[in-house]
């Protein structure tokens, strides 16, 4: 096969004329902050996983802090899965707490419930439970040897059934190469109310939304300037041109999986049989097949010379200077080396799964 002229990206936002018109609209109405677009972002998101609240935030990695800060926790050790962004085990230090990075496990790369049992601590009250690529986490063994608060990392769950329902809290990512992309934004969805109040009054410095003052409900016209403040706050909220792109996004969202879907199922039956297959995902945030370590480096490389990116999601956390842990990772340890993520998104047609195949499997064709 021919090798291509432009490279296939690994990873990519999916977007066009709705979301230009949407951003168009905002900008035109003169409302370009947090306002109307948000609160009708955040009533549509919570009713999609069905959670009572739904707070806008600017990332995933600050709707993580802003629990942590809302909770008051004081001093405690955060359990972190040892396959993972390094937001969710460093974002535990800014806080002065601990990060306790555990093992996985070996099918499905997430957070390991008997390692979980093994090493937490006595001051272990949070739990970050990441489903890795959309893969669910055993949260009922979860439930049986943690009894802490449990935020669910849904930053690759967006969405499906039921993801967000079995942790205290859900934590939901819009970065630029998620499955309901907007460049950056994120949610926390939760039935607590008294959670739910604190976090929304955080994303602002404590002070009341502007738009909320504008909206009078005393009968008198015009605009409410007073607020008061009662509460430490940060400045973490969505904006309504982002919410409007999500808006767009959410809209788009079932044909976007369905096809994410067809992706995973294509590698699933095409690829060379000596590659193991990753966990089924719904959301397919990312395809991580497994190969042996003594290929994967060699196969990124002959990939990319064919012009096909690669990545790996991920590399073990406690291998980062600011997270090493004084323990052994027999799982993560012999399985991260074999992971290779290959293309996967919304801009891929049907040739280019074509040209992927083709090219792994020649590889192995080829080294076998
Ligand atoms: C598992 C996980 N958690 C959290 C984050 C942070 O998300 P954000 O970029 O929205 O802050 C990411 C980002 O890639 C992630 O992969």
């Amino acid at each position: 096969m021919e090798i291509r002229k432009d490279m296939l990206p690994v990873l990519k936002p999916h977007g066009g004329e709705e979301e230009i018109q949407a951003i168009r609209e905002v900008i035109e109405s003169g409302w370009w902050g947090k306002g109307p677009k948000v609160a009708e972002f955040e009533e549509k998101f919570a009713k999609m996983v069905g959670a009572k609240y739904a707070i806008a935030v600017t990332s995933a990695s600050h709707g993580q802090d802003l629990v942590m800060k809302a909770a008051d926790w004081k001093g405690i050790d955060v359990i972190n899965p040892a396959i993972s962004f390094i937001a969710t085990a460093i974002i535990p230090l800014w806080n002065g707490f601990t990060s306790n990075i555990v093992d996985v496990k070996r099918d499905t790369l997430c957070i390991d419930p008997e390692d979980v049992e093994r090493y937490k601590k006595p001051n272990s009250e949070l739990l970050i439970a990441v489903n890795e690529a959309g893969v669910p986490c055993d949260y009922k063994e979860l439930r049986k040897k943690f009894g802490g608060f449990i935020l669910e990392d849904t930053a690759h769950s967006c969405w499906t059934p039921g993801a967000g329902q079995s942790g205290d809290c859900a934590v939901w990512s819009f970065q630029a190469v998620k499955t309901m992309p907007m460049g950056d934004g994120g949610m926390i969805t939760t039935d607590d109310k008294w959670l739910a109040d604190r976090c929304r009054e955080m994303t602002w410095f404590g002070v009341s939304s502007t738009w909320s003052r504008t909206q009078s409900t005393t009968g008198k016209p015009g605009y409410a300037w007073d607020y008061q403040v009662d509460i430490l706050g940060y400045k973490y909220y969505m904006i309504d041109i982002m919410a409007a792109i999500g808006l767009e996004q959410m809209k788009k969202l079932p044909k976007h999986l369905e096809f994410r879907r067809h992706i995973q199922s294509r590698y699933n039956k095409e690829l060379h049989a000596i590659i193991e297959r990753p966990p089924h995902s719904e959301t397919v945030q990312y395809y991580c097949p497994r190969v042996s370590a003594n290929h994967r480096d060699e196969l990124i490389d002959y990939l990319a010379d064919k012009k096909i990116h690669t990545s790996v999601h991920f590399k073990p956390l406690y291998k980062y200077t600011p997270l090493k842990q004084d323990r052994e990772y027999p799982v993560c340890e012999t399985e991260w080396i074999k992971l290779i993520s290959l293309p996967c998104h919304n801009n891929m047609k049907d040739e280019d799964i074509d040209y992927v195949v083709y090219w792994v499997n020649k590889y192995f064709e080829e080294n076998y």
